[in-house]
C-alpha cells in the first residue's frame, strides 16, 4: 500500500511498514506540505503534532486508510473522511497507562518542587528550606474525564490514599458503579473544580471541552490547589491560567504536559514561572507503550491490505462520525 507516515511512531513499525509497503515519512509537516504529500496515498499514520483537516483530505483522491497511532481525534477532521469514505481507526489502549503515569509524575514534580529543585541544585544552590510541599495522601484528587486515562489516574490516587471525584460527559449508574469500584466518587464537573486539591484533566478536546478551564473556573478552585492538564492544550485558556497563577488567589500551581501551542521553537507564556512544571505533550511516551501501539498499526494496516481490516479492528478503535 502507499502509506505516509506522519508523525513520529515507534522504529520498529516504521521499519515493517517500509518492508512491506511503499512508505513516505515525513513527521508534523505543516498542511501546505501535507497536501502535497497525501496526493497519492492510501493510507495515513499520525500522531498528535499534524492535522489532517478537510483540505488535506480533498487533496487525497485515493486515501482509504487514516490510523491514528494514539487516541486524541482533535487533529483529524472524522466527519468530513467519513463522507469522503475513508475510514478512521485508532490505537488508544496502550497509552492509556503511560499517560496516567505521568499525570503522577507532574503531581509529585509540583508538590515537590522536583524540576525546581533540580534547576536550583544545578545553579550551586542548597536551598532546602525553601522547597516544602504538601503530601498528596490524605489529599483530594478530582478527575475531568474519569475515562479510560482518567480512572487509571483515579485508581492509582485511590491506592495513594486519597479521596477521588471524578466526573464524565455521560454520566449513568453504571458509571457510577465502575468507578466506584476504583475507588472514585463520580460527582458533577462543579464539584470536582470546587472540592478538589488538584485537578487533573483528561477530556478530549471538542466544542464541549474547549477553554473548559477559563478564568471563572479556575476562580472557583479551591484555595491552594494544583491543576494538571494531560488532555489537550485548547482545554485551558492559558491566558487566563497566566493571570490565576500571578494573580489570583487560587492555584499553587499547574503542570501542562499539552498546551495551547506545541511544536519545536514554541515558548509557553507559562514558562517564566516557578509553580509551573511544562512537558512536550510526552504523556504517552513510554517505550512500552509506543511498542504496542506501533504493533497494533501494523497489523491494522496489513488487515486493511487484505481486505479485512472489520473483521481485527475492536469497537474502541473503530472512529465513527462523532468523535469520542
Ligand atoms: C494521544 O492522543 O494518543 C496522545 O496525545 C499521544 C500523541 O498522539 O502524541
Amino acid at each position: 500500500m502507499k502509506i505516509l507516515i506522519a508523525s513520529s511512531i515507534d522504529p520498529s513499525a516504521i521499519e515493517a511498514l517500509e518492508r512491506d509497503h511503499d512508505v513516505v515519512r515525513a513527521f508534523n509537516a505543516p498542511e501546505e506540505r501535507l497536501v502535497e504529500l497525501i496526493r497519492d496515498r492510501e493510507v495515513v499514520v499520525f500522531r498528535s503534532g499534524v492535522t489532517v483537516s478537510a483540505a488535506v483530505l480533498d487533496h487525497a483522491p485515493n486515501l482509504t486508510l487514516l490510523v491514528r497511532a494514539g487516541s486524541g481525534l482533535d487533529n483529524v477532521d472524522v466527519a468530513h473522511a467519513t463522507d469522503r469514505g475513508v475510514q478512521v481507526v485508532r490505537v488508544p489502549g496502550s497509552s492509556a497507562q503511560p499517560v496516567a503515569e505521568l499525570t503522577f509524575a507532574l503531581l509529585l514534580s509540583l508538590v515537590r518542587n522536583v524540576t525546581l529543585a533540580d534547576r536550583l541544585l544545578r545553579d550551586g544552590h542548597w536551598p532546602k528550606a525553601d522547597l516544602g510541599g504538601p503530601l498528596l495522601a490524605g489529599k483530594t484528587l478530582g478527575i475531568a474525564g474519569a475515562g479510560r486515562i482518567g480512572s487509571r489516574v483515579g485508581a492509582m490516587a485511590a491506592a495513594w490514599g486519597m479521596r477521588v471525584l471524578g466526573c464524565v460527559a455521560d454520566a449513568n449508574p453504571g458509571v457510577a458503579t465502575s468507578l466506584a469500584s476504583a475507588g472514585i466518587a463520580l460527582t458533577d464537573f462543579d464539584t470536582v473544580v470546587t472540592e478538589s486539591d488538584f485537578l487533573c484533566l483528561h477530556v478530549p478536546l471538542d466544542e464541549r471541552t474547549q477553554h473548559m478551564v477559563d478564568a471563572s473556573v479556575l476562580a472557583r478552585m479551591k484555595r491552594g490547589s494544583f491543576l494538571v492538564n494531560m488532555a489537550r492544550g485548547g482545554v485551558v485558556d492559558e491566558e487566563a491560567l497566566l493571570e490565576a497563577l500571578t494573580k489570583g488567589r487560587t492555584l499553587l500551581g499547574a503542570a501542562l504536559d499539552v498546551h495551547e501551542k506545541e511544536g519545536e521553537g514554541v515558548m509557553s507564556p507559562l514558562r517564566a514561572l516557578p509553580n509551573v512544571v511544562l512537558t512536550p505533550h510526552i504523556g504517552a511516551m513510554a517505550w512500552d507503550a509506543q511498542r504496542l501501539i506501533g504493533e497494533r498499526v501494523v497489523e491494522l494496516v496489513r488487515a486493511a491490505e487484505r481486505g479485512c481490516l472489520d473483521e481485527l479492528v475492536q469497537p474502541d478503535e473503530q472512529v465513527r462520525q462523532v468523535a469520542q
